[in-house]
């Protein structure tokens, strides 16, 4: 029995992919290279010495599906395929909505018509929308996404919450991931972001490296302990161990159960520049600039619920996160 890892090239799926060797899973990964490249999976056969399947693929081909669920004894499926991009999610809803809402649909209609109902779902904090106050707890409401990125999110919890409601022989976990950072510790494996870096961290750390020359903080004047911006960053290795737990379960019991994947820790972005600046001994240059569109300032996690039902908690801390990355982003300055 394997399990099917979709989109395990990229950065939570490779290091979710080391975890899952490691612990002694046998894995086939399906990816469209879309925004990974091969090498991500070549590295995670070196840092774990095992072997992996391979199957080039997209999550939207179903013929392409039904072949390896014909050929493959696939138990459970970790499902991370799908595009990230906020903004570019706002120029391009359609081609989100069908890739990760028509994809899905896809992947979970091939998994039933093969028997495979066991499925772990990437979710994300983005769900509770701006209204909710953190700490942000499962109970609170969800919706009211701002970007075509988030609703897909939104939608997709509640497609397979429905496919739960449906048919009882389901096992679902919905993860909600809050801001995932870091890199493995053996700097092989890490974020690898096309072009100019949307998000903090990967922003902080190409201005360490000299590939960027300077950071805009996005606002310094939020209700927050010193103006900037709050979030709750995991250590990207804590995230693949929780999808080993959310695995678990899954494969253990039936049910639709959503978990928050975070530390309940808030760090600001000067917070975050600091730690990474005594991680490195890199000095980052910034600049205070405008607000974001969007963004809130404050956001972070009540993990509570899944310390309690899987026995899962994060444990690497910030300035671990940063000395993590660093390695991986000196030694790889281009990616892979
Ligand atoms: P990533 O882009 O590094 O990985 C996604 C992988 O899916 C890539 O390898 C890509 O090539 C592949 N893929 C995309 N569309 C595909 C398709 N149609 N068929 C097959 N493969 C396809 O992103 P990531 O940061 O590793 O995120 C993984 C998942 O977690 C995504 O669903 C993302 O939305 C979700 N998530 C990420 C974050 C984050 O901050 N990184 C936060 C919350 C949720
Ligand atoms: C973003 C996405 C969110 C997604 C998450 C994880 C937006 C509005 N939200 O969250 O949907 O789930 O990434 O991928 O894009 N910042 C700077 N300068 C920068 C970049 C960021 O000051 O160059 C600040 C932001 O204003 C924010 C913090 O850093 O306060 C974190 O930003 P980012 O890493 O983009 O994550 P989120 O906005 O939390």
């Amino acid at each position: 029995m394997s399990i099917l890892v979709t989109g395990g090239a990229g950065f939570i799926g490779s290091h979710t992919c080391v975890e899952l060797l490691e612990a002694g899973y046998d894995i086939i990964v399906l990816d469209n290279f879309y925004n990974s490249k091969s090498e991500s999976l070549k590295r995670v056969k070196e840092i774990t010495n095992k072997d992996l399947k391979f199957y080039e693929c997209d999550i939207r081909d179903r013929k392409g599906l039904d072949e390896i669920f014909a050929k493959e004894n696939v138990e459970a499926v970790i499902h991370f395929a799908g595009l990230k991009a906020v903004g570019e999610s706002c120029q391009k809803p359609l081609e989100y909505y069908d890739n990760n809402i028509g994809g899905t649909v896809t992947l979970c209609e091939a998994m039933r018509d093969a028997g495979c109902k066991k499925i772990v779902f990437s979710s994300s904090a983005t769900v509770y929308g701006s209204e909710n106050i953190s700490p942000l707890k499962e109970t609170m409401k969800t919706g009211g996404t701002t970007n075509p990125y988030g609703t897909t999110k939104y939608y997709i919890e509640q497609i397979l919450t429905d496919l739960y409601a449906s048919d009882n022989e389901w096992s679902v976990v919905l993860l909600r991931y809050f801001n995932p950072i870091g890199a493995h510790e053996s700097g092989r494996i890490g974020e690898n972001p096309n072009g100019i870096p949307n998000n903090l961290m990967p922003y902080i750390s190409q201005v360490a490296v000299g590939k960027r020359e300077c950071l805009s903080v996005f606002g310094n004047d939020y209700d927050t302990h010193d103006g900037t911006g709050v979030r709750d960053y995991i250590h990207v290795v804590d995230l693949a161990l929780g999808h080993i737990k959310a695995l678990e379960k899954a494969l253990k019991e039936t049910g639709c159960n959503v978990y928050n994947l975070g530390t309940g820790k808030g760090y600001s972005v000067l917070d975050l520049v600091k730690a990474f600046e005594e991680a490195s001994g890199v000095k980052i240059n910034y600049k205070i600039a405008p607000r974001r569109d969007g963004d809130i300032a404050t956001c972070y996690s009540d993990p509570s619920k899944a310390k309690e039902e899987l026995g899962w908690v994060a444990e690497r801390g910030l300035d671990k996160m940063c000395e993590d990355t660093w390695r991986w982003q000196s030694q790889n300055p281009d990616g892979f």
